[in-house]
Order: structure tokens, then C-alpha cells, then sequence
């Protein structure tokens, strides 16, 4: 994990109210996979903390992140532009570690596509991705590209104004029985992670499955317990640090 001062790149509109901001780092800094995030400064002094952002695409000493806009910080980035210096804080957390895994059914929803679209890139050529995605609508559509390098991809609306109305987790559930899934990954919105965990349970989806949570965070490196969640067994984690990824099965969602 090394704290550098990068250059942006690119900072452009994908989608509505989602950016994706490209940084050029001073130096190498190894290998960044699918569920690492970056932790960046948006550039605006008076945004002490820095937001966690997931890796999207990484090359070389190129990094690219996806923010939808939400708070102060996010607006701000909007107007961040080329040749700006930001610091930033990568890469941080683990990954989705698919080493076991050949078929691999992935369920995502809203800003948690970014982290599964670094994944398929990284292994579509070697593994089977079935993905099911939500948006909200169809202005929210992006990296489409992307995501199509999975074997299968169903994309869901809530309004049905793109693909099959619904959600994703719903999606993945019709058609599970035909997904020969030996792994799930999963990133999303809270509540969306919640339901794909009662459901699995419900269900008896035995499949190990891998959901890449998000809490408000502070330094991002382990060292002032802001993102801490609780687990299964009654302590904690640190999702910077011990995560974003977990076992579906070790935390409390
Ligand atoms: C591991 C991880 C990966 C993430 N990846 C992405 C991504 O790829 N794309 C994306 O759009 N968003 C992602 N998020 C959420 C993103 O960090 C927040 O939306 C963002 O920090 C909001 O900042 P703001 O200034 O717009 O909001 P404000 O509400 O103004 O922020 C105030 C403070 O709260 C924190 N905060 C607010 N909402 C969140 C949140 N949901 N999660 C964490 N901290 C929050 C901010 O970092 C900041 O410190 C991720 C979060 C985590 C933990
Ligand atoms: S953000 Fe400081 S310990 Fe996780």
C-alpha cells in the first residue's frame, strides 16, 4: 500500500450522476484486483477524510475508479480536472480470491459493479462469469463493455426501462438451478446484500459466496476502527483492513 501523489488523467460522465476518474501514479505499485479499493483525496482541503472508492480498471501505473455523486466530497470531484494532483491511498483491502474457482456467478447492484467489473476483466479468460446486474434505470446503464465479457449477463431495471425488470438478486435466483455457479461474488447496496443472504439461507444455496461491503470510512489502513462491522461470531472487523471482501457467512449484515 503506498500513499501517492497522482495526476488525473481523465475525469469523465458515464452515466447519470456516475463519474469515472482515471489517474496516472508516479510509480508502479504491483498488481490491483477486483474488491481492492483506492482511498482518494478529492482535491478540496476542506474534505479531510478521503472516500473509498473501488478498483475498476487497473494497467501499468494507470488506476481508474467509478464514483456516483453523492455527498460534498463526490460533487467536488466532479470539477477535479485533467493534469490535477490528488493523493491517494492504494491499493488497499483484499479481493475477491477466485484461485478455486472456475464458474462463478456474480450479482451486483448500483455503485458495487465497479469491483465485479475489475474481477471479470481480470479473469474472464480463464474462468466463467454469470452475471446479473441492477441498475436503477436505464440512465444508469454503464460499463456495459464490461460486464459482457461474462460467459452469460442478465441486466435488470428496477423500472424495467433496460433488460428484465426486477433486481439482480431476484434474477440470479430464477435462474440458479441453471448457473453452474461453484462460487457467488456480490457487491451492492446494504440492503441488497442483506436479502441475497436471507434468500441463500432460505433457499439452501450451499454455494460459497463472497460480498464486498461498504462502511464509512476514515484512514483506510487499519488504524482508526471508523469502518468497523460485526461478524457471526460476535467480534469485529475492520472492512478496510480485513476486508471489503468477506464470506457471506462470517458477517452480520
Ligand atoms: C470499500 C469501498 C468501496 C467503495 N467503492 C465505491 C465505488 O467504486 N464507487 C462509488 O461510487 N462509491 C463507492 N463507495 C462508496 C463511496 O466511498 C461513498 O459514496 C463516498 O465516500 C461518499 O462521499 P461523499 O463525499 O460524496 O459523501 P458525504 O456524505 O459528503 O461523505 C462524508 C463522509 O462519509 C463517507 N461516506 C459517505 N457515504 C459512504 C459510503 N457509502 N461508504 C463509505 N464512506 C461513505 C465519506 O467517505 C466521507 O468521509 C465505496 C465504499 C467503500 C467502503
Ligand atoms: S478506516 Fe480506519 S480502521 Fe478502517
Amino acid at each position: 500500500m503506498k500513499d501517492l501523489l497522482a495526476t488525473v488523467k481523465a475525469n469523465k460522465r458515464i452515466a447519470q450522476n456516475i463519474y469515472m476518474i482515471t489517474l496516472t501514479l508516479p510509480e508502479e505499485v504491483g498488481a490491483m484486483h477486483g474488491g481492492q479499493f483506492v482511498n482518494l483525496s478529492t482535491g478540496n482541503g476542506a474534505h479531510l477524510l478521503r472516500r473509498p472508492l473501488g478498483v475498476c480498471m487497473a494497467e501499468g501505473n494507470e488506476v481508474s475508479v467509478c464514483y456516483q455523486v453523492k455527498g460534498n466530497g463526490t460533487k467536488y470531484l466532479t470539477t477535479v480536472e485533467a493534469g490535477r494532483k490528488l493523493r491517494v491511498l492504494l491499493p488497499c483491502g483484499n479481493w475477491f480470491d477466485l484461485d478455486d474457482y472456475k464458474n462463478i456467478a456474480v450479482i451486483g447492484g448500483g455503485v458495487g459493479i465497479f469491483p465485479l467489473v475489475a474481477t471479470i476483466r481480470e479473469h474472464f479468460q480463464t474462468k466463467n462469469f454469470y452475471s446479473y446486474i441492477g441498475f436503477r434505470n436505464i440512465d444508469a446503464v454503464c460499463l456495459y463493455n464490461e460486464l459482457a465479457k461474462s460467459k452469460r449477463l442478465t441486466i435488470t431495471t428496477d423500472d424495467g426501462s433496460y433488460g428484465q425488470k426486477g433486481n439482480a438478486v431476484s434474477a440470479y435466483l430464477e435462474d440458479a438451478a441453471n448457473v453452474p455457479a461453484d462460487a457467488i461474488i456480490s457487491c451492492g447496496p446494504p440492503v441488497m446484500l442483506k436479502v441475497l443472504k436471507q434468500k441463500l439461507k432460505e433457499q439452501g444455496i450451499k454455494t460459497p459466496c463472497f460480498v464486498s461491503l461498504e462502511e464509512r470510512m476514515g484512514c483506510g489502513m487499519g488504524a482508526c476502527l471508523v469502518c468497523v462491522c460485526k461478524t457471526e461470531d460476535g467480534g469485529n472487523a475492520r472492512v478496510c483492513r480485513d476486508g471489503p471482501v468477506f464470506n457471506i457467512d462470517e458477517v452480520q449484515l
